[in-house]
């Protein structure tokens, strides 16, 4: 088992990596950055591209009854105060005294060991924070000086279509979930397309939060995706149904490649007063388990509160019994960039190759694997196998994402490789202009095998084939 100094070390690599690596960069770099947001580079985007689709694949084709929807991140600001997020999305802030930097008081306090409940009041963690201000201290400059704690609204507002000057007033939001989308649509995907309750609306797409404090890399940004999917169901049988979910949503992370160790579920005490129950997937990140996805049961709060403050009706009329009501609804949420994350740490080895050798290499599960097949002709000069290769590299290119490397010697590619987690690499050697074949090396066993290159196509379709 590793200590915790021994993962963070590991974390600080995975940064590196991705960085180097071209799987994350930080955001506005050349400016110095901008805190909380991060860019995606060549690799990252395939990654959480395939992260993307096989949610997508879960959802939609898995399930007969699941459509998709991808709704406008800029909806109309009432949405906002009737999901509850004007008044009641906000953070506990405060200021260290000392260096001016804005803390939230309940990760000082998580720092400590001392757990503050999301749903306290400003005054609740306030005395919670000054009963345990003798351990408390700042983890920029020590000190153990801090304004009184206040509550900060997450919603990111804007400008956008208000030109009166002063549109803080009246600002319009930047949705800071993608599920509002979805209950302000349920009726329009219901009169348009063949569902019945019980159905589901998975949508995946940007939010934003103004988080107060960014820390422990793309596990909490300012700018995130999530994926999230709402279950429309009779009331009554949430129970059934939001076991049901429990259930999948935990083995998506194990057909992922999850190791269970590293998964564990979290219940949530304190609910908020609308909701039956709620549950998060945690995840063993470097710095500790913490959320990966949350399930709850929301029961009819979310349609009923868009039922009152929009004045339209919301409610579900059963064609076979013709019973009359506002559905109850199970939401699964998670961030793509926390599974990102998760994903390059369930992936990321370092192994000794030989006495003089290690290396690095991220053993994806091959469905994620950004590159899936590199091919390398042998020599870089040596046009006959410039050209063979090039040749195979173009009939495998449309089928898998695949990459063309001649730069440097054969060892230092399968390095380039390993450290992206490419599960196979092609070589056109002398012996492949006669035989028309080629090695295919295995990232794990890296153990070498040839191929006849006729019979590649058939070869990687059932390495690749997804059950
Ligand atoms: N609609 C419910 C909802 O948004 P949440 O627990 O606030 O619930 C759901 O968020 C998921 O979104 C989390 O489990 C996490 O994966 C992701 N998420 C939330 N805030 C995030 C942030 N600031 N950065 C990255 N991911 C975030």
């Amino acid at each position: 088992m590793k200590t915790r100094k021994e993962e963070m070390n590991k974390f600080n690599e995975i940064i590196s990596l991705c960085k180097r690596r071209g799987f994350v960069y930080p955001s506005s770099e050349i400016y110095d950055g901008f805190t909380a947001v991060y860019d995606y580079g060549p690799y990252g985007v395939l990654l959480s591209n395939n992260i993307k689709e096989l949610w997508w694949r879960e959802m939609t084709r898995a399930n007969d009854n699941i459509v998709g929807l991808d709704s406008a991140i800029f909806m109309n600001p009432k949405i906002w105060e009737a999901s509850g997020h004007v008044k009641g999305f906000s953070d506990p802030l405060t200021e260290c005294k000392k260096c001016h930097a804005r803390l939230r008081q309940d990760t000082l306090l998580e720092d400590v060991g001392v757990f503050a409940d999301e749903k306290m009041s400003e005054q609740e963690i306030n005395e919670l924070f000054i009963k345990n201000s003798e351990k408390i201290k700042c983890p920029i400059c020590g000190s153990q000086d801090f304004t009184e704690g206040k509550k900060f609204n997450l919603l990111v507002q804007s400008n956008l279509g208000n030109f009166t000057g002063d549109w803080q007033k009246d600002p319009a939001y930047l949705r800071g979930e993608t599920c509002q989308g979805i209950y302000v649509n349920y009726k329009n995907v219901l009169d348009s397309s063949r569902v019945k309750i019980p159905f589901g609306i998975a949508q995946i797409g940007k939010a934003f939060r103004n988080e107060i404090t960014a820390r422990q890399f793309i596990f909490r940004t300012r700018e995130f995706e999530q994926m999230e999917m709402q279950y429309f169901i009779k009331p009554g049988d949430d129970e059934k149904v939001f076991e049901e979910w429990k259930e999948k949503r935990y083995n998506f992370y194990l057909s992922l490649g999850f190791d269970e160790k590293n998964l564990k579920w979290h219940k949530h005490e304190n609910l908020v007063f609308y909701a039956k129950a709620a549950y998060d997937i945690e995840y063993n990140f470097p710095f500790g388990f913490k959320e990966m996805e949350g399930i709850h049961a929301r029961g009819n709060y979310d349609l009923s509160q868009h039922a009152k403050f929009s004045g339209k009706k919301l409610d579900y009329l059963d064609p076979q019994t013709n019973e009359k009501y506002i559905p109850h609804v199970v939401e699964t949420s998670c961030g793509v960039g926390r599974i990102f994350l998760a994903c390059m740490s369930e992936a990321y080895c370092e192994e000794e190759i030989s006495d003089e050798e290690k290396r690095v290499v991220l053993k994806f599960p091959k469905k994620l694997s950004p590159i899936k097949i590199a091919v390398f002709p042998l020599l870089k000069n040596k046009e006959n196998l410039v050209s063979k290769a090039k040749d195979v590299y173009n009939s495998l290119k449309m089928h898998w994402q695949c990459e063309f490397d001649d730069n440097g010697n054969i060892g230092k590619r399968y390095r380039r490789q390993d450290e992206i987690g490419t599960p196979y690499c092609l070589t056109i050697d002398f012996d492949s202009l006669e035989n028309d074949d080629v090695t295919i090396r295995d990232r794990d066993n890296m153990k070498q095998e040839r191929i006849k290159i006729s019979d590649l196509k058939k070869y990687f379709s059932e390495k690749f084939f997804i059950k």
